[in-house]
């Protein structure tokens, strides 16, 4: 049985203040969860002070990206050490923003994915495609070409310690979700490319998110479906009543 895995994608939001608000809220309010793994991923510059206000829960920390070099002559970067440092478990790579405004590929995602691993943080690998792809019938050849060079030369043990996450583009910050049944869809097809690229026994064991407009009233429904196990939540995981409503509907 895979642990459903829901994570708090904090984007570029909040003051010092507000994200130590958020971040004791969190501690507080999902003292009592047990049956779902949570994680955080404030921005880059408040993880330290996050990660002091979460000590002790069972919330996990997560950076929204970083470099795939441990140190050096890199201005403005962030490297798997730095993130390892401040005690941070996992990583969002390749998100939809990060490809569309920073210039990020699947190379570079394959890259940070690899450093990721190496340094015993968990990647969280985005996928999706835009709705114009999605209106040109390409969404599944768009999805597998991204997983597989987001995932290339990686072996089975390492597949074994990812986590993917599903999210439409159209459905990112849009109000607009996948429907239960369009993201099955999708994860399914997922499921059977990472098993046969790692094998069925690893395939069963990564868990897959499904990200774009997630909120309390849509959460139980998609996670109800067979291969969506979590949710990469931007929006509804900003306010402490949001956030706990989705953590509650997957457990
Ligand atoms: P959203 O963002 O929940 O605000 O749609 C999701 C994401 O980008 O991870």
């Amino acid at each position: 049985m895979r642990t459903p895995f829901i994570a708090g994608n904090w984007k570029m939001n909040l003051n010092r203040q507000g994200a130590m608000t958020l971040a004791k809220g969190l501690a507080e309010a999902l003292d009592s969860i047990s049956n779902v793994e949570v994680a955080i991923c404030p921005p880059a510059v408040y993880l330290s002070e996050v990660a002091v206000a979460i000590s002790g829960t069972s919330i996990g920390l997560g950076a929204q990206n970083m470099y795939h070099v441990g140190e050096g002559a890199f201005t403005g970067e962030i490297s798997p050490l730095m993130l390892r440092d401040l005690g941070c478990q996992f990583v969002i790579l390749g998100h939809s923003e990060r490809r569309q405004f920073f210039g990020e590929t699947d190379a570079t995602v394959n890259a940070k994915t690899q450093a990721a691993l190496a340094n015993s943080i968990t990647p969280i690998v985005c996928v999706g495609e835009t709705l114009e792809q999605r209106e040109a019938g390409s969404t599944a050849s768009v999805i597998e070409e991204q997983i597989r060079g987001s995932l290339a030369g990686l072996s089975a043990d390492q597949g074994s310690r990812l986590v993917i996450a599903y999210e439409p583009v159209w459905a990112i910050g849009t109000g607009r979700t996948a429907s239960p049944s369009q993201a099955e869809e999708v994860h399914s097809q997922i499921r059977q490319l990472l098993s046969s690229l790692f094998g069925s026994s690893v395939a069963d064991l990564i868990r897959l998110q499904y990200g774009g407009s997630v909120k309390p009233e849509n959460a139980a429904e998609l996670m109800s479906q067979p291969n969506i196990d979590g949710a990469l939540v931007g929006g509804a995981s900003l306010k402490v009543d949001s956030f706990e409503g989705i953590i509650r509907a997957a457990g």
